[in-house]
């Protein structure tokens, strides 16, 4: 995995480009951009393992390792969506990407919301996968509580075990082991302090209602038919509020909409950047 400075990211590029490649757009050879795609809670940028192969398209592709996620450093824990959010400018800035797609999933996506509050200048277009724009209501920051005492008290085992039956459609947790058991093994990777912090960054977390108006550039929304977690219904709300944004609802997947049906995630990806970016 590449590192830059304190920050560790996955990347892919077009085979046969630099990334200093500036080439116009779509020219043989030339880059047609970055594609920054943020993980989600509790995982880590290996998740968007299934999507490198979009380089493929002429992309780059960075993947960011959240701060002390799968091992990454971690100065001292992450507890705001503005720490995430900030490390990444950090991290474009450092890679010298002025602006690029820039999408999450589920977490991925709030760590979005806030990089657009700060730093709406760097972004071409915007990818929305799983996730919602509300911040918690009362029963769901019960529920965070529980889960913060629990991986301080026992360890992040207890998360995963709670976590992955949601993150997944039934049909996955009976037949696709394999996205199940990598699943659990990222979730496993990541100390108990790093998913604490998340938790607070989870629950303290602004709304972005009222900022999507303001989203100016193309955006894709996506999400899991069966999504427990965030359902289409959020997505929906999303799509009638920000201007222009296309709804994709891939069939057959639950919250890892992006693990479970990689091939129907990365076409919907694929025709949003060439018709819209
Ligand atoms: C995630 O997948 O990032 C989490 O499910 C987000 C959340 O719990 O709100």
């Amino acid at each position: 995995m590449p590192v830059h400075g304190r920050f560790h990211y996955l990347e892919a590029l077009p085979k046969g480009t630099s990334s200093h490649a500036r080439r116009p757009r779509g020219a043989a050879g030339g880059l047609m951009g970055t594609l920054v795609l943020i993980h989600g809670f509790p995982l880590s940028a290996r998740m968007w393992e299934p999507q490198l192969e979009l380089a493929e398209q002429g992309w780059r592709i960075i993947a960011p390792q959240l701060r002390g996620f799968d091992g990454s450093p971690s100065p001292s824990a992450a507890t705001s969506m503005d720490d995430y959010a900030g490390d990444i400018v950090d991290l474009l800035d450092g890679l010298h990407v002025e602006q690029a797609v820039i999408g999450g999933l589920s977490m991925g996506g709030y760590i979005t919301f806030a990089l657009f509050r700060h730093v709406p200048q760097y972004f071409r277009a915007m990818v929305l996968a799983d996730t919602r724009a509300q911040a918690d209501l009362p029963q769901a920051l019960e529920g965070r509580r529980k889960m913060l005492a629990a991986v301080k008290e026992h360890g992040v085992e207890v998360v995963a075990d709670e976590m992955l039956p949601k993150l997944v459609s039934g049909d996955t947790l009976t037949n696709q082991p394999e996205v199940v058991d990598t699943l659990r093994a990222m979730m496993l990777r990541n100390p108990a302090d790093v998913v604490a912090g998340a938790i607070v960054a989870l629950m303290t977390r602004l709304d972005s209602l009222p900022l999507l108006p303001a989203i100016h550039c193309p955006t894709l929304i996506v999400v899991g038919d069966q999504d427990a977690l965030t359902p289409p219904a959020m997505s929906e709300e999303m799509q009638r509020s920000v201007r222009g944004a296309e709804l994709v609802v891939i069939p057959d997947a639950g919250h890892m909409s992006n693990m479970e049906q990689p091939a129907a995630f990365n076409r919907a990806l694929a025709h949003f950047l060439e018709r819209r970016v």
